[in-house]
């Protein structure tokens, strides 16, 4: 008897394990994020900390804001699964000839973590987003 107990407490268990992953796995890094406007306002409040950031932002003196803004929701958006289509210059071709260097890179992503932090999101879901960004660093740094 005893042992009909525990595996029904077995199969209870791995039943609910199993919903967890379920659950964790339908919705995208989108969807967590709050999807577009979420992802829209986080963006906002970056290019804020990046026009501020005495560090870079000589950087982006000629630079077209609005589209700016508009690229990297549209880049986030897709890149975090949602349904969008970035259509802006591959991350070489937008950043070729500047040099941007690893301090460079690093004051943005410090930006980006404290807009991401000042609107909440999780430990889990910033840690997906910098990491994907984080991917696109060879294509960015030192060209
Ligand atoms: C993960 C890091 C980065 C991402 C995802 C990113 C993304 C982008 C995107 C999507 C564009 C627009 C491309 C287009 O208009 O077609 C862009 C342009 C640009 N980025 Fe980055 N970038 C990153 C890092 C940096 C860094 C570190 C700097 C300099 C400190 C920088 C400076 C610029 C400048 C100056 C432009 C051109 C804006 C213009 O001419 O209108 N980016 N970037």
């Amino acid at each position: 008897m005893r042992g009909l107990t525990a595996l029904v407490a077995g199969v209870a268990l791995l039943a609910v394990g199993c919903a967890g992953a379920a659950t964790m796995e339908q919705k995208s890094l989108y969807d967590r994020l709050g999807g577009r406007p979420a992802i829209t306002a986080v963006v906002d409040d970056f290019i804020g900390n990046v026009a501020s950031d005495p560090r870079i932002n000589q950087r982006f003196a000629g630079a077209n804001i609005p589209r700016l803004k508009t690229m990297l929701v549209d880049q986030i958006c897709e890149a975090s699964g949602g349904p969008c289509k970035y259509a802006g210059a591959t991350m070489e071709a937008a950043h070729r000839g500047m040099r941007i260097t690893d301090a460079d890179f690093g004051a943005l992503v410090e930006d980006l973590v404290k807009s991401l932090d000042k609107f909440k999101v999780p430990a889990q879901e910033k840690g997906e987003l910098l990491g994907a960004l984080g991917g696109m660093k060879p294509q960015i740094v030192g060209k």
